[in-house]
Parts: C-alpha cells; sequence; structure tokens
C-alpha cells in the first residue's frame, strides 16, 4: 500500500498530534472529510505552530475539503465500500469522532482510561 492507495482521511479530532499532517496529505490527493461537528475546529491547532515556530505545517484549506453531516456518515461510507458509521464522540474534545464498523471494530482517537472517567464528573465523558 502507498499513500495513493488512500482516497479519504478523517481525523478523530483536530489536536495538532492528529492533524498536523492532514494539508500534507490532501496535497497528495487525498480528500479531507470533515464531520459538521468538527468543521469549526480545523484550525484550533493553528496557533501552536506558529507559537512553535513550526516551518513545515500547513494549515488546512478549507475550500478543499469535504464536509460531511455526521448523520449521513452511514451513506457516505457505503458509497466508499465500508459498512459502518461515525459517531460524534464529545469529551476529549468538543470535534471528537469515532468511527464503528458493523464488525464491531472502532477507530477512536484520544480516550480516557475507563477507571479514570468517573474522576472527571463530566456527563460528556462517560456519555461517549
Ligand atoms: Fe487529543
Amino acid at each position: 500500500m502507498t499513500v495513493s492507495d488512500i482516497s479519504h482521511l478523517i481525523i478523530s479530532h483536530y489536536h495538532p498530534d492528529h492533524m498536523g499532517i492532514a494539508q500534507d496529505l490532501v496535497d497528495l490527493g487525498i480528500r479531507l472529510v470533515v464531520l459538521d461537528k468538527q468543521k469549526d475546529y480545523l484550525h484550533q491547532s493553528d496557533a501552536i505552530f506558529e507559537k512553535e515556530k513550526n516551518q513545515t505545517f500547513k494549515p488546512i484549506v478549507d475550500e478543499l475539503t469535504l464536509v460531511i453531516s455526521i448523520r449521513n456518515s452511514r451513506d457516505f461510507l457505503a458509497g466508499l465500500g465500508i459498512d459502518g458509521e461515525i459517531l460524534w464522540t464529545p469529551g476529549h474534545t468538543k470535534d471528537s469522532i469515532s468511527l464503528v464498523l458493523d464488525s464491531g471494530h472502532a477507530f477512536v482517537g484520544d480516550l480516557y482510561p475507563l477507571d479514570q472517567v468517573p474522576l472527571f464528573k463530566d456527563a460528556t465523558i462517560i456519555k461517549s
């Protein structure tokens, strides 16, 4: 498999360690799929890269993204031959999403260890 075999990219949330090379991948021809719950957070890490004087980071070009509704994620994924759906799983961040396949496998970004979840006393984290 090579990068050219990858058609689409979804990002669990837009913290810098999860999205830092997103635009580089878009520049290689990969379509960045943004869930509607995420579109206001695409640039939340830009200031961090700027503060670090990162010379290689490229901010996401909004016009090149494909924004889809999280409610339509199953249909979107089916069009790619993937049986599953994307869920909004806020808690770690407001823009956190998870890909859950019908096979039972899940792709999740940062999660708090289950034994630590009650310590946050946050209903959103517990529900996610
Ligand atoms: Fe994170």
